[in-house]
């Protein structure tokens, strides 16, 4: 087991390259399952979630390559539409699998999905897309059934309750080889979607209106390979402005979408957090007191419910009371209790947190107990007097690429070690 070791305190300076996104990479991968000819993806993030993806379309009999983030799959092999790998209960984006497979054989059988534990997570609206489309499903022995009998898949019109990301996606992914046409109303509109959406155009697809409220889908009778660079992950460079902001530093995050970035860095504004834009890069810097202030995640383009520990790690540190206010995670505040341990004041109610600004962190060992929890104790490490030990990489590991490179790069003090080495390592604080 490893744990990452951070003596906290030191402004970070320089500049930062953003990875490609996982939530986008994740999706276009698995829908690489939806032909039969080469899809080569550029821009891949070397993370632990796409390296359980490429295991699980490789036990599906694709081949499949990765070379310094560009990877080749040959969708050739696929011949069952059934994913039996047990590693893909690991992760959240195995169900896109299922979309993939549905798509291309109009039958298809997949595990049902792990992912970080943020409370419930049901798939209901994935399911009532394919069902409309014409799919019956079923959930049997932990295993998600979806047209045994092989109905046709016909274009229609639906409607999701909840803007979901995956619903989204399956949905488009089957619905591209449907007969007839589809629309999806109440989208989800996230960068991922619309990079989804561009890779199976690429493909041959006739999809329009991705990142609006509605999305019209022609069905195409077959998908053929691309080649395509995926987006630069919004949430990583959010999770380095925020470095930048806590640690008071002055840092350049490039290969960034500023316009993607827009939610966040409205907030760090308000903060006081000084922000300069290029086409492709926000240079972050601190120069007065940051303010308090109030948020709430929403679906994009609103505040990404991914960024809200991130955010909730630097007000603590803000002077005055701040609110934050989840409304799209029934559980997203189980690492608070990990800042509590390195002095927060934040008080949690329902899905809302109430923050008291405190003049300083001291590191403490602390556990990840999901991917975006991890980063903001991370953060909080960054800016806490002492050492802080991050426990339970796994999940870090599964979003970020070569965390702590990039942070070393910047001047941070952190490092990887594994358990067995951890006790000589720590300093009493
Ligand atoms: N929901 C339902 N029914 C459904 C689908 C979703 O009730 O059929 C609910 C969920 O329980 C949740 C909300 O709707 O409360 C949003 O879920 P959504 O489907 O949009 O999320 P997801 O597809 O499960 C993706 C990302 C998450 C990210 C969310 C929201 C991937 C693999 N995961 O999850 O990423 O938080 O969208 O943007 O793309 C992360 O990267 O750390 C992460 C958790």
């Amino acid at each position: 087991m490893e744990q990452l070791l951070i003596e906290g305190g030191i402004p970070l300076k320089g500049q930062v390259e953003v990875s490609g996104a996982k939530n986008a990479a994740l999706p276009i991968l698995a829908a690489a399952a939806l032909t039969q000819d080469v899809c080569v993806v550029d821009n891949v993030p070397d993370i632990l979630d796409i390296r359980i993806m490429m295991k699980g379309i490789e036990s599906l009999g694709a081949k499949i390559t990765y070379d310094n983030g560009r990877v080749t799959i040959d969708g050739s092999g696929i011949k069952k539409p059934v994913v039996d790998s047990e590693y893909m209960q690991k992760i959240r984006g195995s169900y896109y699998l299922l979309g993939a497979l549905l798509g291309r054989f109009k039958q298809a059988q997949t595990i049902m999905p792990g992912g970080c534990n943020l409370g419930t997570r049901p798939i209901d609206q994935h399911l009532k897309s394919f069902e409309a489309l014409g799919a019956r499903t079923k959930i049997e022995h932990g295993f998600i059934i979806a047209n045994e009998e092989q109905a046709p898949i016909i274009g229609t019109s639906i409607y999701l309750d909840i803007a979901s990301v995956g619903a989204t996606i399956n949905t488009m992914m089957v619905a591209a080889l449907a007969e007839g046409k589809t629309v999806i109303e109440n989208p989800a509109k996230e960068p991922h979607v619309v990079d989804l959406a561009n890779f199976l155009n690429s493909m041959g697809a006739d999809i329009k209106g991705a990142g609006t409220d509605m999305i019209r889908i022609k069905g195409v009778s077959r998908l053929h390979g691309c080649e395509y660079s995926i987006i630069p992950d919004q949430i990583e460079a959010g999770t380095f402005m925020v470095a930048a902001a806590i640690t008071g530093g002055d840092v350049v995050v490039k290969n960034l979408i500023p316009k993607h970035m827009e939610a966040i860095s409205a907030k760090l504004m308000e903060m006081n957090v000084k922000l300069e834009e290029t086409e492709d890069s926000i240079r972050v810097y601190v120069d007065e007191p940051l303010k308090p202030c109030n948020l709430k995640t929403l679906y994009y383009p609103g505040l990404p419910t991914d960024m809200q520990p991130q955010m909730t790690a630097l007000l603590t540190l803000i002077g005055g009371t701040s609110i934050v206010t989840e409304t799209v995670y029934i559980d997203r505040f189980q690492y608070v209790e990990e800042l509590l341990k390195m002095g927060a004041d934040i008080t949690v109610e329902g899905n809302t947190a109430i923050i008291k600004g405190v003049p300083r962190l001291l590191g403490a060992d602390v556990k990840a107990k999901d991917l975006r929890a991890g980063a903001a104790l991370v953060l909080a490490g960054l800016a806490a007097q002492g050492t802080t030990g991050v426990f339970h990489l796994d999940y870090i590991d599964r979003g970020y690429e070569k965390i702590e490179e990039k942070l070393q790069k910047l001047g941070a003090d952190i490092k990887r070690v594994s358990f067995d080495n951890v006790k000589s390592q720590l300093r009493v604080v």
